[in-house]
């Protein structure tokens, strides 16, 4: 069997790197194709070398572009790659430009898709991610869903019972992988020992393309920042937009992006997290770390629900919301969050083989 993954930005890589190693211990062949809609060292690059997963085989060097011209190259670029290679199957991750431009192509090249982490749904078509999630969904041919609710979700869109599979999470594989090579772990109790401090990542456009909305979000950062200590590791696009409007940061510890091991470092050791990226809001539910999220809705409620994670609409609410967290000892892990998705993923598809 051949599978062939497609990868471009920074969520797809820690996704990838346990299925590519459950496919390398079941001697599957496997192809690699990074689309290049990240290319930074940070944003991209270190995630290969600590995850230990191979060069990709091809990089499409799309770059930045608007949604629809970034879309666009994608789909030029991959069709060729995918005639080339002719994969049993195509695998696809999370809910970024690269995931539904690719799942297009490989329709109508009449090639299999199975997309990793399906079924997962906001309800708000403001954010592009939920428009990339449909438009995979609909159009994949295997539906791996990290929690039951997104089983639930695909069989109310109509997903015949057939196409979906559910193999938990792969993201939870990666973070329990990648504690066990750092050798952090969490006391006897289950309760990691933290410093007090805050770590916060934003990139949502929703949350930093518009000026009255980001100087909310730090101001309530800057007032937080006056009691404890606030890490803020910035995509691009937030320090961009800051510079851009002329928002201060006070306090607030303003650095690059950071690879995934420093960040699972500083995570590790935090009071809590506040953020927008949906990663984080689900590494926070397996380690037991509470999680506030600057968003109206989430696609991953199983954190609200099993988990750590609390929405936090206003960020004018975020400091009352801070306070009110509380720590609880012991772990509680949603079904299939135990390390071994990617596994499951590679027998799905093997039980698939034409
Ligand atoms: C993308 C994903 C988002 C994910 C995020 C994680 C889509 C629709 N969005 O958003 O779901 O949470 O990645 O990081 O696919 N840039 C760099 N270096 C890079 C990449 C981007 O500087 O390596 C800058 C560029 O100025 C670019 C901007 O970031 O214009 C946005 O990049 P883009 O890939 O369009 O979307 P993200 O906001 O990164």
């Amino acid at each position: 069997m051949k599978i062939l993954h497609i990868v471009g930005a920074r969520p797809n890589f820690p996704k990838l790197a346990p299925v590519y190693r459950a496919g390398v211990a079941a001697g599957v062949a496997q192809v690699i194709v990074h689309t290049g809609q990240h290319y930074d060292e940070v944003m991209s690059d270190s995630f290969f070398e600590t995850l230990g997963i191979a060069k990709p085989d091809e990089n499409l060097a799309v770059g930045s572009a608007s949604h629809a011209v970034q879309t666009a190259r994608i789909m030029e670029r991959v069709e060729p790659v995918l005639e080339k290679h002719r994969p049993d199957w195509m695998l696809v991750y999370g809910d970024v430009n690269s995931t539904m431009a690719a799942t297009i192509v490989a329709s109508k090249l009449g090639l299999r898709t199975a997309h990793v982490e399906a079924g997962l749904r906001s309800d708000d078509r403001g954010m592009p991610e939920e428009i990339n999630r449909l438009v995979t969904d609909r159009l994949a041919d295997l539906l791996l869903t990290p929690s039951r609710d997104a089983d639930v979700r695909l069989r109310a869109e109509g997903e015949p019972e057939s196409e979906i599979v559910f193999v938990g999470n792969v993201m939870i594989d990666t973070l329990y992988f990648t504690l066990a090579r750092l050798g952090l772990a969490p006391g006897a109790d289950g309760a990691w020992a933290h410093d007090g401090s805050i770590v916060v990542t934003l990139h949502r456009p929703s949350n930093v393309d518009e000026p009255a909305r980001l100087a909310a979000v730090m101001a309530a950062l800057r007032i937080i920042a006056e009691t404890r200590a606030v890490t803020f590791p910035a995509h691009p696009r937030t320090r961009a937009r800051m510079a851009e409007f002329g928002i201060e940061a006070g306090r607030v510890v303003m650095t690059d992006p950071v690879p995934y091991e420093a960040m699972l470092q500083l995570v590790t050791k935090a009071y809590a997290v506040i953020t927008d990226s949906g990663g984080l809001q689900e590494e926070t539910t397996a380690l037991g770390i509470p999680c506030l999220t600057v968003r109206p809705n989430t696609e991953r409620p199983v954190t609200i629900t099993e988990g750590t994670n609390r929405l936090v609409p206003d960020p004018a609410d975020l400091v009352n919301a801070l306070a009110a967290v509380t720590r609880v000892a012991g772990l509680r892990r949603p079904e299939g969050w135990d390390g071994q998705a990617g596994t499951r993923i590679i027998s799905a598809l093997q039980a698939r083989p034409a």
